[in-house]
């Protein structure tokens, strides 16, 4: 091993990362052939096979999955140290690797434009997905930090709330139960419901709210984004448990309307979490910080009131990677 370099480890991190010698080339700004070149060093330097390759997939062989779990500790390692220069040079800077649910999409990225206004220097990824997602990626230790609904308690991670997260019930504008005052658990389940996609935190606490109660849902259609069920809710396909955060954007269209529904808001709160143990870097620690400064920014994320037709909350419009 004593001939690998630094960027061959580096471009095979990015393959094994992705699963793809197109992709790395694409992320690591290489041709094909130089990738491939790389990695026939680094194979050769190792004398043994590290990719293998069935149909058109590729798989870490082995030895190829020793040396991921190496290249992540190594990588880690450096960027620690990168930080910890940084720092002593009085900047914050390095990369910050976030990972949120699908609903938090609706307010991390305003959170993240006044944190990168303040610390420039911050090189910050969201990825956006479902919490079944990224339980797993919590549980790999993947990321920096989690941003998502409460931790299960089977989790061995540290889990801080930082947010109110309120579940509301929604229909269409013109939907008869609209002007009523509170609806009862048992009347809602004469209505049709969309259901977010399995393992989605929402549905979840949904489900969690009608089996505690006996009740059984009528579901006409799951649906893994909350943008398209809210169109479903408009085109009357039925009715929904939807985070209010999710009408951040909906400026004053008036579409949809929150019922008034007992036992809701359902009181759901947002989480940072991180795997028990794990030495955050400087650049995470910051963000955590700032989250737990950022009260007067968080008051006005935190979507308390319900709503008539609009939320006037968030126009930012930063970009995610997301599944949603
Ligand atoms: P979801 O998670 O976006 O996957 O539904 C939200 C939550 O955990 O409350």
């Amino acid at each position: 091993m004593r001939h690998s370099t630094i960027r061959q480890l580096e471009v095979f991190e990015a393959i094994a990362r992705l699963n793809s010698f197109t992709r790395a080339a694409e992320e690591l700004f290489l041709t094909q052939p130089t990738v491939s070149m790389q990695i026939k060093k680094l194979t050769d330097d190792i004398g043994l096979p590290l990719f293998e390759q069935v149909g058109k997939k590729i798989y870490l062989t082995e030895a190829g999955k020793e040396l991921y779990q190496t290249c992540q500790g190594i990588f880690e390692h450096f960027s620690r140290f990168e930080m910890i220069v940084s720092d002593m040079k009085g900047l914050k800077s390095g990369k910050l690797r976030l990972v949120a649910v699908t609903t938090a999409k609706y307010f991390i990225p305003r959170l993240l434009g006044m944190f990168c206004q303040q610390y420039p220097g911050i090189d910050v990824s969201l990825q956006v997905t479902n919490r079944e997602r990224v339980l797993e990626r919590l549980a790999d230790n993947r990321d920096d930090l989690y941003i998502m609904g409460q931790v299960p308690d089977t989790m061995d991670a540290v889990a801080e709330v930082f947010l109110d997260n309120p579940l509301v019930v929604l229909a269409s504008a013109d939907h008869p139960l609209v002007n009523q005052k509170n609806i009862s658990i048992d009347r809602l389940c004469d209505e049709f419901f969309i259901m977010r996609e399995p393992g989605s935190g929402t549905r979840m606490a949904t489900e969690s709210l009608f089996t505690e109660r006996n009740k059984k849902l009528k579901v006409r259609m799951e649906l893994g984004s909350n943008e398209a069920i809210k169109q479903a809710i408009v085109g009357r396909l039925g009715i929904a448990v939807l985070s209010r955060h999710t009408l951040a954007l909906d400026g004053s269209t008036g579409q949809l309307a929150e019922l008034d529904v007992e036992g809701f808001p359902l009181k759901r709160h947002w989480y940072f979490a991180y795997p028990a143990g794990k030495q955050l870097s400087i650049v995470a620690k910051t963000f955590l910080e700032y989250l737990r400064q950022a009260n007067d920014c968080l008051e006005d994320l935190s979507c308390r009131h319900a709503i008539t037709g609009h939320c006037p909350l968030l126009k930012s419009g930063t970009d995610v990677q997301s599944d949603d």
